[in-house]
C-alpha cells in the first residue's frame, strides 16, 4: 500500500511543484539514477555521473562549500553531497525534496565512504520553515456531529446486549464522522496547520463509480488563511507533490496499473503534472454548459448542484486540466462556508477541484470565522444549539481560515487511471453490500 506514507510526506512538503536549478550548469550526458543505498553501497567510487532524489535532512553551509544529506527511505543512513557554495540558496532547506546530479567520489571524511560531489541541485518541491509543520491530528471516528448537514451519517448505538446507565451509550445520539473538518478546525486554533488522514461514513444511497460508504480522506486547516487562491495553492501542490512522489517511490506499481488498466493515462497524468490548474467561477460553469452541445439527464442551471456529468464535461472543456470551480451558491453549501456578501447571486467562498475521470477530487472552503455571520447562519439552520461549542471559536480570538478535503479512493482511481472506485479499495463498502 503505497498510500499513508507517501501522503503525509507529501503534506509536508505542500507547496507547489517547482523545479529551479540553484546554479547554471552545463550540459552533460544523461546520468544514472541511483538509489542512496545503492550509492553508499558504491564500492570503488571513481567519479561516475549519477544522478539522487531525496530529501534534504541537513544543510551545513561554510564559506566555500555546502554539505547537504539527502535520505529518499532507502537507506537509514543519508547521503552526503558536496556542492560548491553558489548553490546555496534558502530553497535548500530541511524537508526540501531535491535531485542531485554530479559525480559520486570517494569521501575524505571517515564519516563515509561516499559523497556526491554536486554539479547540478534541482528543488523538486521546497519546505521552507515558514510553509512545513502541518500538524497530524487523530480526528474521532464517533462524534456527535454531522459536519456536511446532508444527514448522510450512521448512527452509532450500543449492541443492546451492553447495559448503560443512560438510555443512549453517550447521551446524545452518535455517528460515524462525515469530515474530520470541525475537529481539525479547533486544532488549527492551536497548532496553526494541522492536517488528519482516517476513514470517513456517508450513507448515501449510490451504487456509483465515485461514491463508498467508507472512504479515506485527507482533510487540512490552515489558521491566518485569507484567500481561495491560498488554499488553492495548497491543494494543487498536494495533488502534484504527492503524485510526483508515488510515481517515484512506486514506478512498478503505477506502471502495471498504465500498462494494463488504463492505457494511456501515463501522458494524461503528465500533461495534469505539467499545466497549472485552471479556475472557474461557479457561474462561469453554469454557462459553459449551458452552452454545450450536449444533453445532460440534469438540466444546468444556477442554483442547482452540479452533477457528475457536468463535472466531467467541464473538465474536457477545460482541455483534461484539472479546473477548480469557486464561488458556489450559498444555498447549496453547508453552514461553515464563508459568505461572499455578493448579490444578487448569493455565493460563498467554496471550492471543488475537478479532475479527469471522476470529476470532484476536493471539496473545500474558506470558513465563516465571523461571529455574527456564524450565528445568524446557525440560527437559520437551527444548528445553534448543536454548534454552540463551533461558534465559541469564533468568540475567542478567531481567526480567517479554511481548508478542504480530498477522497484519498478518489485519488487513486484519478492517478492510476481506475474507472470503479470499488476497484481501488479492498473492502469497498456500498449499499447493500458489505463482505467479509
Ligand atoms: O466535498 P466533501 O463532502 O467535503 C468535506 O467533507 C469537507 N468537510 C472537507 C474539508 O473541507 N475538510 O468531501 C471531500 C472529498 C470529496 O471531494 C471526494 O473526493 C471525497 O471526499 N468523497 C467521497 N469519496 C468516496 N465516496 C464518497 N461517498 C465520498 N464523499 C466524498
Ligand atoms: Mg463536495
Amino acid at each position: 500500500m503505497f498510500g499513508a506514507r507517501c501522503l503525509l510526506r507529501a503534506l509536508r512538503l505542500l507547496r507547489a511543484l517547482r523545479s529551479c536549478s540553484s546554479a547554471p550548469c552545463p550540459r552533460h550526458k544523461p546520468s544514472a539514477k541511483l538509489s542512496v543505498r545503492d550509492a553508499l553501497g558504491a564500492q570503488n567510487a571513481s567519479g561516475e555521473r549519477v544522478k539522487v532524489q531525496g530529501w534534504i535532512r541537513s544543510v551545513r553551509s561554510q564559506k566555500e562549500v555546502l554539505f547537504l544529506h539527502v535520505n529518499d527511505g532507502s537507506s537509514l543512513e543519508s547521503l552526503q553531497v558536496v556542492a560548491d557554495s553558489s548553490f546555496d540558496s534558502r530553497e535548500l532547506a530541511f524537508g526540501s525534496s531535491v535531485e542531485v546530479q554530479g559525480h559520486l567520489v570517494k569521501s575524505l571524511s571517515k564519516r563515509q565512504n561516499v559523497e556526491l560531489k554536486a554539479e547540478k541541485i534541482e528543488v523538486v518541491g521546497n519546505c521552507d520553515a515558514k510553509d512545513s509543520g502541518f500538524v497530524h491530528i487523530h480526528t474521532p471516528v464517533i462524534t456527535s456531529n454531522d459536519c456536511e448537514g446532508a444527514g448522510e451519517l450512521f448512527q452509532v448505538t450500543a449492541s443492546s446486549k451492553i447495559k448503560v446507565p443512560e438510555e443512549n451509550f453517550f447521551n446524545v445520539p452518535v455517528f460515524l464522522t462525515v469530515s474530520g473538518q470541525l475537529h481539525l478546525e479547533v486544532m488549527s486554533g492551536a497548532f496553526t496547520q494541522v492536517f488528519t488522514f482516517g476513514p470517513t461514513f456517508r450513507a448515501e444511497n449510490s451504487q456509483s463509480r465515485r461514491h463508498l460508504a467508507e472512504f479515506y480522506m485527507v482533510e487540512a486547516e490552515i489558521s491566518f488563511l485569507e484567500s481561495l487562491q491560498d488554499l488553492m495553492q495548497v491543494m494543487e501542490g498536494l495533488f502534484k507533490t504527492t503524485t510526483m512522489t508515488v510515481l517515484s517511490n512506486c514506478p512498478e506499481d503505477v506502471e502495471l496499473c498504465h500498462k494494463f488498466i488504463a492505457p494511456g493515462q501515463k501522458d494524461r497524468l503528465e500533461h495534469m503534472l505539467k499545466n497549472n490548474f485552471l479556475i472557474i467561477s461557479y457561474t462561469e460553469a453554469v454557462e459553459i454548459l449551458k452552452q454545450a452541445s450536449q444533453n445532460f439527464t440534469f438540466t444546468p442551471e444556477w442554483g442547482a448542484d452540479l452533477h457528475t456529468e457536468h463535472e466531467k464535461y467541464l473538465v474536457k472543456h477545460c482541455g483534461d486540466i484539472p479546473v477548480f470551480v469557486i464561488n458556489y451558491p450559498l444555498a447549496l453549501k453547508p453552514f461553515y462556508m464563508r459568505d461572499n456578501e455578493d448579490s444578487p447571486q448569493h455565493t460563498v467562498a467554496a471550492v471543488d477541484l475537478l479532475v479527469p475521470g471522476v470529476g470532484e477530487l476536493f471539496g473545500g472552503s474558506l470558513r465563516e470565522e465571523r461571529y455574527h455571520f456564524l450565528e445568524q447562519r446557525l440560527a437559520r439552520s437551527g444548528l445553534t444549539g448543536a454548534y454552540q461549542w463551533y461558534l465559541d471559536l469564533r468568540q475567542f480570538g478567531s481567526v480567517p481560515h479554511g481548508g478542504f478535503g480530498m477522497g484519498f479512493e478518489r485519488y487513486l482511481q484519478c492517478i492510476l487511471g481506475i474507472d470503479n472506485i470499488k476497484d481501488v479499495i479492498p473492502f469497498p463498502r456500498f449499499t447493500h453490500s458489505c463482505l467479509l
